[in-house]
């Protein structure tokens, strides 16, 4: 792995030290991370371990206790969740989060709902292409769509923002395996076509083989970092989560 010291005008997201606490609950203390402008990074580690509080301190949705967090070299540590749609960071929540009663389309235009742009036509037709499932049911309600076609939902509304970065936490759970695959192969596709991913995932072995690099959590801290394909092989990863 590059150094920090080394790395330069790719660095697109930084976590420097970052805590976060629920009360008197610790949920990460000085985790520190970061994210390269085209890199997909994977956060794996067991349950509670502080995964998803790290995508909601990225995004404003829980208050850092220390730390601060950088975005293309400025400090956005504070900043209300809306406010980082506008500087290029996208989260697809987990739950998915739809608007149920509003159809698949009307869904996708609320993803669009910053942007004032003559692109937004194109970029749903592009999300078409990507999920044509989509497609299909244009006029549905999102609310009576399959669990794994509101995960490509979820993702298209997000897309829609045109982030530079793109938050996901826990894509795959809940969707039978063809939907898993198809998540993350669309993963893959949104990658090569210049959006950054930050990626939590329970499935560990999935989401680190598509990583270019991975970090491991344990009970609110960092204790492993490297490369997607190098962390697979570790004994302690493998100890956590295959029981190898
Ligand atoms: N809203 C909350 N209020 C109080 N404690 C919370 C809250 N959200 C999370 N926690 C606690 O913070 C710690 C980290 O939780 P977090 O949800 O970030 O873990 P996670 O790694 O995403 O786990 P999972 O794999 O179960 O999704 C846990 O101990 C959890 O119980
Ligand atoms: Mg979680």
């Amino acid at each position: 792995m590059k150094p920090t010291w080394e790395r330069g005008e790719e660095l697109l997201l930084e976590a420097k030290e970052i805590s976060v606490f629920y009360g008197g609950v610790r949920a990460i203390e000085n985790a520190s991370f970061w994210v390269d402008s085209g890199e997909i990074v994977a956060m794996i580690g067991p349950n509670g371990a502080g995964k998803s509080t790290a995508l909601k301190a990225i995004f404003g949705l829980v208050k850092l206790r220390g730390g601060d967090i950088l975005f293309q070299g400025e400090n956005i540590t504070g900043l209300r969740p809306y406010e980082h749609v506008p500087k290029g960071i996208s989260l697809v929540p987990d739950g998915r989060r739809l608007f149920p009663s509003m159809s698949v389309l009307e869904n996708l235009e609320m993803g669009a709902f910053l942007r004032n742009d003559k692109d937004i036509q194109n970029d749903i037709e592009r999300i078409f292409g990507l999920f044509p499932a989509l497609k299909e049911r244009t006029r549905q309600k999102a609310g009576v769509l399959s669990t794994g076609e509101q995960q490509m939902l979820a993702f298209g509304r997000a897309l829609m923002q045109r982030p530079k970065l793109l938050l996901a936490d826990e894509p795959s759970v809940g969707l039978s395996p063809d939907y898993v695959d198809t998540i993350f192969e669309r993963l893959i596709e949104i990658n090569k076509s210049g959006t950054s991913v930050l990626l939590v995932e329970q499935n560990a072995r999935m989401a680190l083989e598509i990583a270019h690099r991975g970090y491991v959590f344990k009970i609110g801290t960092i204790f492993m970092e490297g490369a997607g394909k190098e962390l697979l092989e570790k004994d302690e990863v493998k100890k956590v989560f295959w029981g190898d």
